[in-house]
């Protein structure tokens, strides 16, 4: 029944491989069926994550970020307990841009009522827009590791990206001792500012750090632990600014002023909220896999307060950690879990996400091969080689789009969902928060 079939004439013997290829990709297609049940089952664990008392074990952290829309939806900055902690407000105005509905009465399974709806522009206008200047911001969490140079410019109420360069960071760091990996981060800095003669200012610094984090402050974001390819010690349990700032010391020769922290989903959100007002979702499928989205306060039971909404970081990467996944775990996920840095964490992550899929693609063929239904049962020394088979071949084989929104439609009828691509959220996204907080602490001063 395969297309390919239907074209061309296949042997009886071509036809018996295809059929018993077709039944070893058998655990990977999942049923309509199956596919409500799991995300049955992510929803309760997401539940779980947002509890008092759950939250400590369950697999899904739910992480609070402090951005907030705000509870009136006139955009104005919310007088609270916390108004003397400019970072929170930086947050609050920063995401106020976002409105919608609520994951546990709406997004997964209903229509979205519309909350708190603040008019992005008129919110930049106030406050990102009016504080113009250069910003520098760092990316932390895929393969490479980026520095930017961002202006915002007032008259076009816009940020702009003005320089970039990619640093690569080296394996050995990726799983050496934690200071090594700052020391790196620094230089790495270091050099840029040198090559655009910007050293001898102080500058703020958006800090895009895509990994687990209990966020105490913008500026204070102790990493629970690490994910995809990075296992440097002495990290976990730390303040990652502070290693940040340290390093930058430790080498005395330019320093950063205020630094905030953002998860990449969030950034992702935020730059497109910047766009599209109503976007509250961000979601990241790149070297790992999660999403952020705006959730009532009311259903935040860590945070203090009912009031208004909050960005949860869902780190949904970890689902499946307690063994909920099982049942669609293929042996070849099973091994790829197996060989990783880090076994039995972040299962969902390794069963979807580009640091790992081509991973399971690649035992996939072996298999085949040595089943004798491929390469003439013979499996090459390339092949052989792990993460020879790299997920990009993936992608520009499937084309990852109408597939992921029939399916979403299918998952959750009553919602409308659009999908925007993100220009480089965790560049911008990074420093339109630092742009803000930026501007707020200088009022705060005041
Ligand atoms: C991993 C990280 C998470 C990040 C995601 C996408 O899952 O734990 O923080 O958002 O990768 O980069």
């Amino acid at each position: 029944g395969s297309p390919c079939a239907k074209r061309i004439k296949l042997s009886p013997d071509a036809q018996d491989t295809l059929r018993k290829v077709d039944e070893w990709l058998q655990p990977f297609r999942l049923s309509r069926e199956k596919l409500r049940e799991v995300s049955s089952r992510l929803r309760k664990d997401l539940i779980r994550g947002l509890g008092k008392h759950t939250h400590r074990r369950a697999p899904v952290k739910m992480l609070p970020t402090f951005v907030r829309a705000t509870p009136d939806g006139t955009g104005d900055i919310r007088q609270c307990e916390l108004w003397r902690t400019w970072p929170v407000l930086v947050y609050e105005s920063a995401c106020g841009v976002i409105s919608g509905g609520p994951l546990s009465s709406s997004c997964f399974s209903g229509s979205s009522p519309r909350g708190a709806s603040v008019s992005l522009h008129a919110l930049l206008s106030h406050s990102v827009a009016s504080e113009k200047g250069d910003f520098l911001a760092l990316d932390l969490g895929g393969t490479n590791f980026r520095v930017l140079h961002v202006r915002v410019v007032e008259e076009q109420q816009k940020v702009l990206k003005m320089d970039s360069k990619i640093c690569a960071i080296p394996q050995e760091i990726m799983l050496g001792p934690g200071e090594q990996l700052f020391d790196h981060i620094a230089t790495c800095l270091s050099e840029f500012l040198e090559s655009l003669g910007l050293k001898d200012l102080t500058l703020p610094l958006g800090f895009t750090f895509s990994f687990p984090c209990e966020q105490k402050d913008i500026d204070k974001s102790i990493l629970i632990r690490w994910t995809k390819g990075f296992n440097c010690s002495g990290v976990e349990g730390e303040d990652v600014v502070r290693l940040l700032r340290e390093a930058i010391h430790r080498r005395g020769d330019y320093d950063i002023s205020s630094v905030a922290m953002v998860n990449d989903t969030v950034g992702t959100m935020m730059s497109c909220g910047y766009r599209d007002q109503s976007c509250e979702i961000g979601m990241i499928i790149g070297t790992g896999t999660n999403a952020c989205y705006m959730e009532e306060m009311k259903n935040v039971k860590r945070v203090e307060g009912e009031a208004g909404r909050m960005c949860i970081n869902t780190e949904w990467g970890g689902f499946g950690d307690n063994g909920s996944l099982k049942d669609i775990q293929t042996e070849f996920d099973v091994e790829v879990d197996r060989n990783s840095l880090n076994p039995g964490v972040h299962t969902f992550e390794k069963m979807i996400s580009g640091m790992y899929l081509g991973e399971v693609v690649r035992l996939v063929l072996i298999k085949l091969a040595q089943q004798n239904m491929l390469f003439g049962g013979k499996v090459s020394e390339a092949l052989e080689k792990p993460d020879a088979f790299e997920t990009r071949y993936i992608s520009e084989i499937e084309e990852f789009s109408k597939k992921l929104q029939d399916t979403v439609k299918i998952l959750a009828p009553k919602c409308d969902i659009s999908f925007l691509v993100s220009e480089d959220g965790s560049g911008k996204g990074a420093a339109m928060v630092t742009a803000v907080a930026q501007r707020l602490a200088m009022q705060s001063r005041l």
